[in-house]
């Protein structure tokens, strides 16, 4: 879809006056450090959403009773621009994106916000701030839409005011190096009629302590196991993730404590268009033992939209590091990436039309 295909929802733009894109050093981007110059900013009050602005990207000043900070209603989506080889820029599958956005809210007890509006603010916001796609390898403009309550009163319901709000930053890669995962079986991300599959700011909020404790015992990240067993595989961090056992893709089904990665999808259907095989389905933590053991794991990998494909060095048991053979004898891994950046960066083949010019 092209930018022309939108008509203006009636938005107040104020572009700033001065860009702070000549002081961001583009060739060393850390991830979420760097903010672009302009925010969006939607409100919803007496039922409605109200007129949405987009202005300078800054500080917002609100009651301390606002309900978000006490009862926790905040959603976030994370997607991505990136530059094409003619200099445009495209968004990836940001349907898809909107599309989850309106599942957590309604999980969440909050309004959806329109496709259409949400769609126009993404594109509005990046008229303004295209310069701000980074065009190395490897970087792009990650978005952060978001959504919090923001009426002031003390007492547990859905709040009646919200805000809704769109900010990019340019990044580098997530993670800078292959990650080493503590297999959790004890903490649990998320349990069955949870909010696990919503992309809900608690659902981070609780991995924190967990994942502090795992960094402390010399890992990176935690791979979450299933509540009530801990013997299946669920994510991995902030991501979901695949493996390679005896030569197939194998990727943990989704659930309701399972957040439906886009990147996750999209791999998979990349991965069956080129032909290989691709599991979904309850990968337990004795296969995954077993596989190492008779040497038929041979990757792991974390899907994210922040992470992309990342590649998983070690898994950690008690008492016992499962070390994943060395990357450069990879396969599924690289293609996978290769796939994914080829729609994404424009430069390969996008059989499903997910690279959205704006
Ligand atoms: C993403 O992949 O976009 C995420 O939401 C991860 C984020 C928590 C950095």
């Amino acid at each position: 879809m092209l930018m022309e295909d939108y008509t203006t929802l009636g938005f107040d733009i104020s572009p700033v006056h001065t860009s702070r894109l000549n002081d961001v050093d583009f060739d060393n981007l850390a991830f979420g450090k760097v903010f672009s110059d302009h925010m969006f900013v939607m409100d919803f009050a007496d039922g409605k959403w109200q007129r949405g602005e987009v202005s300078a990207f800054g500080p917002m000043t609100f009651s301390p009773a606002m309900m978000s900070l006490h009862y926790g209603q905040a959603i976030f989506e994370g997607m991505k621009a990136f530059r094409q080889p003619d200099g445009s820029v495209s968004l990836f599958r940001p349907g898809a994106n909107i599309k989850r956005f309106n599942f957590s809210a309604r999980r969440m007890s909050m309004p959806e916000v329109p496709e259409d509006v949400f769609m126009q603010a993404l594109v509005e916001m990046l008229k303004l701030d295209q310069g701000w796609v980074p065009s190395k390898a490897d970087s792009a403009l990650y978005i952060r839409p978001f959504m919090f309550a923001t009426e002031a009163h003390v007492g547990v319901r859905p709040s009646q005011r919200y805000r809704f709000c769109i900010f990019t930053c340019p990044v580098g890669a997530y993670y800078t190096k292959a990650v080493r995962v503590k297999v959790e079986q004890h903490f649990t991300r998320a349990a069955h009629g949870g909010t696990g599959a919503a992309k809900a700011a608690g659902n981070y909020a609780g991995s924190l302590y967990p994942t502090e404790l795992a960094k402390s015992e010399g890992y990176d990240q935690i791979l979450w196991t299933d509540a009530s067993t801990h013997t299946a595989v669920e994510e991995c961090g902030t991501m979901n993730v695949a493996f390679v056992i005896d030569g197939k893709m194998v990727v943990p089904k989704t659930s309701d404590t399972v957040l439906s990665g886009v990147t996750r999808a999209s791999a998979i259907h990349l991965m069956q268009h080129e032909g290989i095989d691709v599991e979904e389905r309850r990968v337990t933590v004795q296969e995954l033992v077993d596989a190492a053991e008779a040497g038929s794991l041979t990757e792991a990998f974390g899907l994210g939209t922040a992470a992309t494909v990342s590649p998983i060095c070690t898994l950690g048991l008690p008492g016992k590091d499962w070390d994943l053979p060395d990357f450069a004898t990879w396969t599924v891994a690289p293609t996978v990436k290769k796939s994914l950046d080829g729609v994404r960066y424009g430069t390969g083949e996008d059989p499903f039309g997910w690279n959205i010019p704006v």
